[in-house]
């Protein structure tokens, strides 16, 4: 092989390195959920979850059950902030509801995405910001409940403890 395309078989090996070993620059974590229920029912139950947990009651014995807020919903979609109660971070929530089988069934894709570009270590609240909202409004609860994610699309999924974070 002559030395030139040797050279670009390096640097395109580098930059296929460079895009897809690294990370987002956000914290960020994208999950998708079936649940055995309409989208109707789910965007009931997540849009609720998010205005009672509004205050910061929910947290005052720790956690981070509180101060969420609505900043978007239409049928199919919904967007929320998360505030966190010990550093003040902002997250940003998003669900896209696909209904599916019918109407049946509800295909969920979120994405929660810190502010602070610095956040990469999130303890994985990027997680527990959609974890809690689905866990406290029954949906992990729901017949054909099922999860997809891992932790190279969700900040520290495997070490999630939604309790503390
Ligand atoms: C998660 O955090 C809570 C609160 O700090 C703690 O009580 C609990 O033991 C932790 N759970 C695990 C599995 O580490």
């Amino acid at each position: 092989m002559h030395l030139k395309s040797l050279l670009f078989v390096a640097s395109l090996m580098m930059w296929i390195c460079v895009f897809t070993s690294a990370g987002p620059i956000h914290a960020q974590c994208k999950v998708d959920w079936e649940l055995g229920v309409s989208c109707r029912d789910v965007f009931v139950a997540l849009v609720q979850q998010i205005k009672k947990w509004r205050s910061l009651a929910g947290c005052t014995n720790g956690g981070q059950k509180c101060l969420y807020q609505l900043t978007g919903a239409n049928r199919y979609y919904i967007s929320a902030k998360h505030t966190s109660p010990v550093t003040g971070f902002v997250d940003h929530l998003r669900f896209n509801l696909v209904p599916y089988a019918l109407f049946t069934q509800c295909h969920v894709a979120a994405l929660s995405v810190s502010e602070a570009w610095y956040t990469l270590i999130d303890h994985s609240t990027n997680y527990c910001n959609l974890y809690n909202l689905m866990e406290g409004s029954g949906l992990t609860e729901v017949e054909g409940y099922k999860e997809m994610t891992n932790d190279w699309i969700c900040n520290q999924r495997s070490t999630a403890n939604c309790t503390e974070y």
